[in-house]
């Protein structure tokens, strides 16, 4: 039988395939901005938050096999399917064809890539994510050559399926980073 994901399952699951500072941070980056997601539709958040922090979990070791080694290895661990299916729907058009559906799904394909551009911005302020304002970010978001990598696209597409404008998201994602900062390395310049 498995079990609503907890977050210290979730870290115990990360641990055993991951090793780099930066994956973790990521993954901490979007299990806070999940929590804010699930605060906002009254959703159960340290589920959310869980679900978050494990959705990388074959991507240091299968980084050109993305999410093709994730599904079978955590229904032996025990994940509930709802935790599989947001995963694997994280990666939807990218690396797989699993639709985004709920809610839940919808929330971490769009906080995967906005939580990178959100990070990358408040790197550019002094204070860090503190005083960071959502306009910045939308700023950053229209500057194409700013942190190119992230796929400004999935997080437009994201915002579309959660029926959401891209600030109020962006609003939400800062709020739930900004208790984290110190972690993500986005607090005040030293
Ligand atoms: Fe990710």
């Amino acid at each position: 039988m498995s079990e609503k994901l907890t977050m210290d399952r979730a870290e115990e699951l990360l641990a055993s395939t991951t090793t780099e500072d930066h994956l973790f941070q990521h993954a901490l980056a979007v299990s806070a901005c999940m929590g804010a997601m699930a605060r906002h539709f009254g959703a159960d958040e340290s589920y959310w938050r869980a679900v978050g922090y494990l959705h990388d979990y074959d991507f240091e070791q299968f980084p050109q096999e993305h999410l093709k080694h994730t599904a079978e290895p955590l229904r032996e661990a025990g994940v509930d399917e709802e935790s599989i299916h947001a995963i694997l729907a994280h990666g939807y058009g990218l690396c797989t064809d699993t639709v985004p559906e709920s809610e839940l799904d919808k929330s971490l394909y769009t906080v995967d890539e906005l939580s990178g551009l959100i990070s990358a911005t408040a790197r550019m302020h002094p204070a860090g994510i503190a005083e960071l304002q959502v306009s910045s970010v939308k700023k950053k978001f229209k500057d194409k050559r700013f942190a190119a990598k992230i796929d400004r696209a999935v997080i437009q597409d994201g915002c579309a399926r959660l029926g959401m404008e891209l600030p109020d998201v962006i609003a939400l994602c800062i709020e739930g980073m900004r208790p984290f900062a110190a972690e993500l390395g986005i607090g005040p310049r030293q």
